[in-house]
């Protein structure tokens, strides 16, 4: 038996052990989560998921239908999606964690995918789409919010930067194997 696939194996499982138990936290979190009325944004539903697949697939190189499949099953209440005249044009998922502080537990969130249809790009709807989420969010007591983007995706990183996100550090193997990417957060208290 090849070596090298006995030692990786208890790495898999730790990750593994650590996505469960942070999906199973996040979806705690997310007990008594109140939203705000929105024209143009809902949370998502089934009916949407193709066109959600199509701007993923879009917007990314590698198609998640997985993960999004899950998030709108675990966390519909911060699942974002952003309409115009009734056609779905993007959309913004979160994840919530928990943080342990003087105060006791308390909660962060992540942004762990963003994207807006081609069509509709540069016309503000991603601004509205994190900042009205954003709202929410601290509506719902999230200490901060965090992100991961690519240190060459200057568009998204003028976006976040204009949204009122900083950069913390710069770190790699995180949006992708070998890649650089920004860890950016948005203080909310
Ligand atoms: C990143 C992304 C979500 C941004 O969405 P968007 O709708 O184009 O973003 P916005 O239009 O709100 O803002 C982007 C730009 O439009 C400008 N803008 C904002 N409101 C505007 C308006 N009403 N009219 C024209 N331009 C406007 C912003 O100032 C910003 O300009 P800048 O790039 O020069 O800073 C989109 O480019 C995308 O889907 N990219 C592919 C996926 C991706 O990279 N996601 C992020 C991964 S971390």
């Amino acid at each position: 038996m090849y070596l090298g696939k006995i030692h990786a194996k208890p790495d898999i499982y730790l990750k593994e052990l650590k996505k469960t138990l942070w999906d199973t936290a996040g979806f705690f979190l997310l007990r008594g989560w109140e939203q705000l009325e929105n024209e143009n944004i809902e949370t998502v539903n089934d009916t949407m998921l193709p066109e959600i697949f199509r701007i993923q697939a879009e917007g990314f190189k590698n198609e998640r239908h997985g993960d999004i499949i899950k998030c709108s099953k675990k966390f519909r209440n911060v699942f974002y999606v952003i309409k115009n005249q009734d056609q779905v044009i993007g959309y913004c998922m979160y994840h919530l964690k928990p943080v342990f502080s003087s105060r006791g537990f308390e909660k962060k969130s992540v942004v762990y995918s963003i994207a807006v249809d081609n069509k509709f790009r540069n016309q503000g709807f991603g601004k509205k789409l994190l900042e009205e989420s954003i709202k929410e969010m601290k509506l719902n007591g999230v200490l901060s919010v965090l992100l991961y983007v690519n240190v060459n995706n200057t568009h998204a990183i003028n976006l976040y930067r204009k949204t009122g996100f900083f950069i913390v550090k710069e770190v790699e193997n995180i949006c992708g194997e070998n890649e650089r990417c920004y860890k950016m957060e948005m203080k909310l208290f």
